[in-house]
């Protein structure tokens, strides 16, 4: 089995390694913010990187925002980010 597969990120294919948060995998492909904030559309990607800030929700398959830190990145999966 390959360590390396693809997600979808708004339709986009980032590639990830077997192991990697979506968070991870994000910022391995070189994506620092992916969602604004609601009052003054400020920039937002990983900022602790350990699930404490919620600043970089996502939502995964179509489910409810969760934390892309702490996400592992499965084969197959579609994110969103607004
Ligand atoms: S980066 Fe802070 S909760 Fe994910």
């Amino acid at each position: 089995m390959s360590d390396a597969f693809q997600i979808t990120v708004d339709g986009r294919p980032v590639p990830v390694t077997r192991g990697q948060t979506i968070g991870a995998a994000l910022h391995a492909a070189g994506v620092r913010s992916w969602r604004t904030t609601r009052l003054g559309g400020r920039p937002r990607g990983l900022f602790c990187g350990i699930g404490i800030c919620f600043d970089c929700l996502v939502s995964v398959n179509g489910r409810p925002p969760e934390r892309a830190c702490l996400l592992d990145a499965r084969p197959g999966d579609e994110v969103t980010t607004s």
